[in-house]
């Protein structure tokens, strides 16, 4: 009965919560970013390319639970997930984030912050430094990918680049952040035009890029509570824990309890870890590391329980303990 009202409970809420994609209009039309993007490319890329990744998101995510997560949720998980969900889950993200930052020149914000134009001085000298730091980003990513400008938990800007539909939010980014500025260096963004020139291609894209909604994106970056998600996230070896905690918490919750009898001392052996690693800065404190402790002590009494072949409902328990041990330290950390 328990486990029915729970199937029941789990498929209303993916019912009421789960939410579909769309594929966002482009605020010009196809033919005003010639002559940097050529109409056709413009329309194929947006309409066949960018629907695809919204349809198969779609698709991948429907009456699933993960359907009423948020896109930056489906993204910083990426590692965990499939492959279509993190393809997909990109190219959504990736994609609505160059069409907002691409205008037709006289289309563009003439006013840039200056907090930006700060920042690109103070760390790249100037904006054609902070070009051809993008330029070199864009142009030495190997196959298809991306070239990005992003905030990082530090608040620095900084350029980086990620191969396929992955991107800094992602927690298998190795350089992670808030993207602001994103250019596509898949091939079909530019080979009907330019071929195989993609060093031209990005000379022209730059005629497009409009830095006054970089500006904008930045202003907000900086004050997006993401950044502190990200900065926790980079924790790996508590996202290694969350993995196996995961892992083995989520069968024994509906019945199946051989994950946790064989992977016990692989539990353990990550709240160990875990407690001895350092903490992101800002997550470092007493009462994190009390918690810590806390959750390693519940994994040992567990390892002990699976060794003396303790009782299903016994290990349940002391599971539900440990997960919610596991989410004091969670929520610990979004201070
Ligand atoms: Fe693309």
């Amino acid at each position: 009965m328990k486990a029915l009202i729970s199937i029941l409970f789990i498929s209303l809420n993916t019912l009421l919560f789960s939410q579909e994609y769309n594929l966002p209009a482009l605020p010009y039309s196809y033919a005003s970013y010639e002559p940097s993007i050529d109409a056709q490319t413009m329309e194929i890329h947006h309409s066949k390319h960018h629907q695809a990744y919204v349809t198969n998101l779609n698709k991948a995510l429907a009456g699933t639970k993960l359907a009423t997560l948020s896109m930056n949720q489906l993204l910083m998980d990426a590692s965990f997930r499939s492959d279509a969900i993190r393809n997909n889950t990109g190219g959504h993200y990736n994609h609505s984030l160059f069409w907002e930052i691409l205008a037709p020149k006289d289309k563009q914000t003439s006013l840039v912050q200056e907090a930006f134009n700060e920042a690109v001085k103070a760390q790249y000298g100037s904006m054609d430094s902070l070009k051809k730091a993008l330029t070199q980003a864009a142009s030495t990513r190997f196959g298809s990918g991306w070239a990005w400008l992003i905030v990082t938990p530090d608040k620095k800007l900084m350029v980086t680049s990620t191969g396929n539909q992955d991107n800094p939010i992602m927690d298998v980014a190795k350089d992670r952040g808030i993207p602001v500025l994103g250019i596509d260096v898949w091939e079909h963004a530019y080979y009907l035009q330019y071929q195989n020139k993609r060093a031209d291609y990005l000379s022209g894209i730059f005629n497009l890029i409009d830095w006054g909604i970089v500006s904008d994106k930045y202003a907000k970056a900086l004050v997006d509570p993401l950044l502190s998600e990200i900065e926790k996230d980079n924790w790996m070896a508590l996202k290694d824990f969350h993995k196996v905690m995961a892992q083995t918490f989520h069968p024994c919750e509906d019945g199946n309890f051989v994950p946790l009898r064989t992977r016990a001392g692989e539990l353990l052996a990550k709240a160990i870890l875990v407690s001895a690693s350092k903490p992101p800065v800002s997550k470092d404190k007493p009462a994190v590391h009390k918690a810590l402790a806390n959750l390693e002590e519940q994994c040992e009494k567990i390892y002990e329980l699976v060794e003396k072949n303790a009782k299903d409902e016994v290990l349940l328990k002391e599971m539900t303990k440990a997960h919610d041990l596991f989410h004091q330290v969670e929520e610990l950390c979004h201070d």
